[in-house]
């Protein structure tokens, strides 16, 4: 069974601070990927990994990126700009089993 849950509740950070999201997860992962939604808005595909490759958005959201700690089984989501606050999503894709 592949899960996937959030180590980080509400976080508050400064203007300026650099901020850290993590989700761990169980199982065999194909590809992770990081949302947000802004209040009153759709949610927004932020960016992804698959095989240790990075693809942003189309529009890439500046100071955004992403680790996967394959030991940890964990990925985290770094962002810069206060004007990043919004709920953060992390989803993952399992492979062919
Ligand atoms: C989010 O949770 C991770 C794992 O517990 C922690 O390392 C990180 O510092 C947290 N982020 C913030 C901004 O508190």
């Amino acid at each position: 069974e592949d899960i996937i849950f959030p180590n980080n509740d509400t976080v508050i950070a400064k203007a300026d601070d650099k901020v850290m999201l993590s989700c761990s997860y169980t199982g065999t992962v194909y590809d992770l990927y990081w949302y947000r939604q802004i209040p009153g808005s759709a949610p927004q595909f932020l960016i992804m990994e698959f095989s240790g490759l990075l693809t942003h958005a189309t529009h890439q959201v500046p100071g955004i990126t992403m680790f996967n700690r394959k030991d940890t089984k964990r990925t985290e989501l770094e962002t810069a700009a206060l004007s990043d606050s919004a709920l953060y999503y992390c989803a993952l894709r399992v492979g062919a089993q």
